[in-house]
């Protein structure tokens, strides 16, 4: 069977579809001919994304959600369910991005990074799973994570932690959901030019404040990554230009770009010295 056919008559949400990433997904998926409903904290955008797909012939609904409430997310099923009646692929595609060294970065910035970044992810399985079990076809939970999840760079750690717990959930979730033949994928994509900054902004809690981003954070956090900026930064297009037969090859890490298997190594080896260590009398 060829990947589009795998996927046809399927129905994709996405959540954080009104931008970056998750547009890029929702138009994958659209093209592939599979229906699509596209959520986000920015309704507008949102609707925007579905209206594009409309635009083209495809069949597409939007919805504004925040992932981190989980009555939200329920709805957001609920109403999946009422018009296309199953969800094959859901892609929990939402991370926001808080830079700070860890001694500036309040309780609260914490509280919030982690509510979307994590039990957001959570929610949107947790909302879906129920008609993802009840949908016939092929079926696939995708969970953007990030190179964060392997390359911990500093002034970001609250975003790092968050990857990191989502890594977590992702390979326990593949392993919970294998007997049942629903593929679970972690998604780790690089650095990608998309509206991340700002979207995390504007949807940052007022009664959170501004927060607070230092340009150097940011010069301080790609040093600390040795990543090259000129050669490992893409486009969401480019991220997402095997994701159809990543999700239909089940794999289990799909890394979209970028070039960062010397910190993979350094990191994998020092574990791999510490179990050693840990074999001695
Ligand atoms: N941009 C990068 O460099 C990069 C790198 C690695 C991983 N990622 C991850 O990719 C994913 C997509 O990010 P992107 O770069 O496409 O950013 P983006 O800003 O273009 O898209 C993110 C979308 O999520 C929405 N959103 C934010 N908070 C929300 C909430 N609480 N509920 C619902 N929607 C919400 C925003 O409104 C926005 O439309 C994120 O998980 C991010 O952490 C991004």
């Amino acid at each position: 069977m060829n990947t589009q056919d795998y996927f046809r008559d399927g129905v994709a949400v996405v959540t954080g579809a009104g931008s970056g990433l998750g547009r890029a997904m929702v138009q994958r998926f659209a093209a592939a001919g599979m229906g699509v409903v596209a959520l986000d904290i920015d309704g507008a955008r949102a609707e925007e994304t579905a209206r594009m797909v409309r635009g083209t012939g495809g069949q597409a609904m939007a919805m504004q959600v925040d992932v981190a409430d989980a009555a939200a997310m329920e709805g957001a099923a609920v109403a999946t369910a009422r018009a296309f009646g199953a969800c094959t692929v859901l892609c929990a595609n939402v991370g926001v991005q808080q830079f700070g060294a860890l001694d500036r970065l309040t309780a609260r910035d914490w509280r919030w990074v982690l509510d979307v970044n994590v039990l957001g992810v959570v929610h949107t399985v947790n909302s879906f799973l129920p008609l993802i079990r009840k949908s016939s076809g092929h079926r696939h939970i995708a969970v953007t994570a990030s190179s964060a999840s392997l390359t911990p760079g500093v002034r970001m750690g609250a975003y790092t932690t968050s990857k990191y717990a989502v890594l977590g959930y992702t390979e326990t979730l593949r392993m919970e959901l294998a007997e049942e033949k629903i593929g679970v994928t972690s998604i780790l994509p690089a650095g990608m030019i998309t509206r991340h900054l700002e979207s995390s902004a504007a949807a940052r809690p007022a009664a959170l404040g501004q927060a607070e981003i230092r340009r150097e954070d940011i010069d301080v956090m790609m040093a600390s990554r040795k990543m090259d900026t000129a050669g490992h930064v893409a486009s969401p297009e480019h991220a997402v230009r095997h994701l159809l037969e990543d999700l239909a090859a089940n794999e289990r890490f799909v890394i979209t770009h970028g070039e960062y298997r010397v910190q993979v190594m350094e990191t994998y080896e020092a574990i791999l010295r510490a179990h050693d260590r840990g074999q001695e009398a």
